[in-house]
């Protein structure tokens, strides 16, 4: 076997270089690559702070900031090399760096270490996700508005124990959704605000005797303070759990929801058309048109679940400070952030171009006894009937028709006279799914003019 020279970065106490076994477990310039703006950004505003707190002359600054953004548009047109060898997307930055403008290079990492380095990046990395989740969320729930007001007094069945329960509208089911986005929305914005202090300056773990300037790199990369611990600014991976956390919660929703269309669009419901353009065929089956888009989502949310559970685990057993378990962070918060932001958009699509089919979700509305509970409180309402009293008597309506197998709506007034001879005929008014609907006006109720509102003010919120 040959043996290796030891590393240029850190090799001084070294004889000899890695095992390749070590150089494949310890590597993770296959997956940090992705951080490269962000360790460059970062790096650019810590030689701008050695400059000004005078730990570096100005030119040598200068020379890195501008080496540093060489080094980036080479990453960025694909022409860079990577090197296992220098392990990370910091290292590889830095021997560039030192290729391209030479001996300044070297006086880059004072003041500073990998550890708070890597803190940086993947905060900015990670704020940047956040700031895209909130976008493509705000585009769901645009979507999701604009079927709510289209839909606003269309009627379909609403269920529990996905048993219809009682007539809904088409808007407030999917106002339902709008209200859990919206609260996946808040949580990737207070993540946002939690995690926007800065470890840059913390170096290895215990801070630096150089006279540096944390507020200045804080500031100039969008921190709102540095963090005040060095211990816990080299060593908290919270910001990507509470990323995670986030992710999961959202990513359940958009399974609900895909659960849903997966049901609605299938011949036994046809609640929904979804679009040539989210659905696929089968090679056997002429007639098929498969929600797979849909499928996909609800399958996707294992690994971003998988992740969740995968960070929790690495983190858990850590003492302070840094350690090198730490790595496996970014390649389980990578693959959560892609495919969440994939499952949004493609939910978003087919949010957008689906069309409910009113008839096949008014005549379901209808079916099941879905009145039976604007029937028992008429019974409230105009007989004056204790509720228990009026579920007993809706009970034995609902029986007999079941009986004569007909909706409650079909029963005559003799029918109905004969469970109970004080019921009228005004009590075939409640039991049209219109006026069932219409009459559900409490705050968060179903009824179209609520729905309005609803839509009306998130609209606003939207923008
Ligand atoms: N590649 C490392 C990571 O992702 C960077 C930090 C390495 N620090 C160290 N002390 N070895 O965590």
């Amino acid at each position: 076997m040959t043996q290796k020279s030891s590393n240029q970065m850190w090799g001084g106490r070294f004889a000899a270089g890695p095992d390749a076994i070590m150089e494949a477990i310890n590597a993770s310039i296959g997956f940090d690559r992705r951080m490269a703006a962000q360790d460059i950004a970062g790096s650019r505003a810590h030689a701008a702070m050695l400059a000004a707190a005078g730990i570096v002359s100005d030119s040598d600054a200068e020379a890195m900031r501008e080496g540093l953004l060489t080094v980036l548009s080479e990453i960025e047109s694909g022409e860079f090399n990577f090197s296992t060898a220098l392990e990370d997307i910091h290292m590889n930055v830095e021997a560039r760096l030192k290729e391209v403008i030479g001996a300044p290079a070297g006086r880059l990492h004072t003041g500073r270490s990998r550890n708070d380095q890597v803190a940086t990046d993947f905060k900015l990395w990670v704020r940047d996700q956040l700031d895209a989740v909130d976008g493509a969320l705000q585009a769901l729930m645009r979507a999701l508005v604009s079927q709510a007001e289209a839909g606003a007094d269309w009627v379909m069945p609403g269920f529990t124990h996905l048993q219809t329960a009682q007539p809904v509208t088409w808007g407030h089911h999917m106002m339902a959704y709008v209200e859990m986005f919206g609260r996946d929305l808040g949580r990737v914005r207070d993540a946002r605000v939690r995690m926007n202090e800065c470890p840059l300056g913390a170096a290895a773990l215990a801070g630096t005797s150089f006279p540096i300037d944390r507020e200045m790199t804080a500031r100039d990369l969008g921190f709102d303070r540095p963090s005040a611990n060095s211990l816990d600014a080299v060593s908290d991976r919270d910001f990507a759990l509470e990323f995670l956390s986030a992710a999961s919660i959202c990513a359940m929703h958009l399974s609900r929801m895909a659960e849903e269309l997966v049901i609605w669009s299938s011949a036994q419901f046809r609640f929904v058309t979804l679009s040539d353009r989210f659905s696929t065929g089968s090679s056997i089956m002429p007639q098929k048109k498969n929600p797979d888009a849909a499928e996909l989502i609800r399958a996707k949310i294992g690994r971003i679940f998988g992740a969740n559970v995968a960070l929790m685990t690495v983190m858990k057993g850590l003492p302070l400070a840094y350690s090198k378990d730490m790595q496996e962070d970014k390649e389980q918060v990578f693959d959560a952030a892609d495919n969440l932001m994939l499952a949004l958009a493609a939910m978003e699509g087919m949010v957008k171009d689906m069309s409910a089919n009113r008839e096949s979700l008014e005549a379901a509305a209808g079916s099941g006894f879905s009145t039976a509970t604007d029937l028992a409180d008429w019974l409230v309402r105009v007989l004056d009937m204790p509720f228990r009293d009026a579920h007993h008597v809706t009970g034995a309506l609902v029986a007999m028709a079941e009986g004569k197998g007909v909706d409650l709506p079909d029963l005559s007034l003799a029918d109905m006279q004969s469970v109970h001879s004080d019921i009228t005929g005004d009590i075939f008014d409640v039991l049209g799914v219109h006026n069932s609907v219409a009459s559900r006006t409490s705050y968060g109720g179903t009824a179209p003019v609520r729905v309005r509102e609803q839509a009306a003010r998130w609209k606003e919120i939207l923008g």
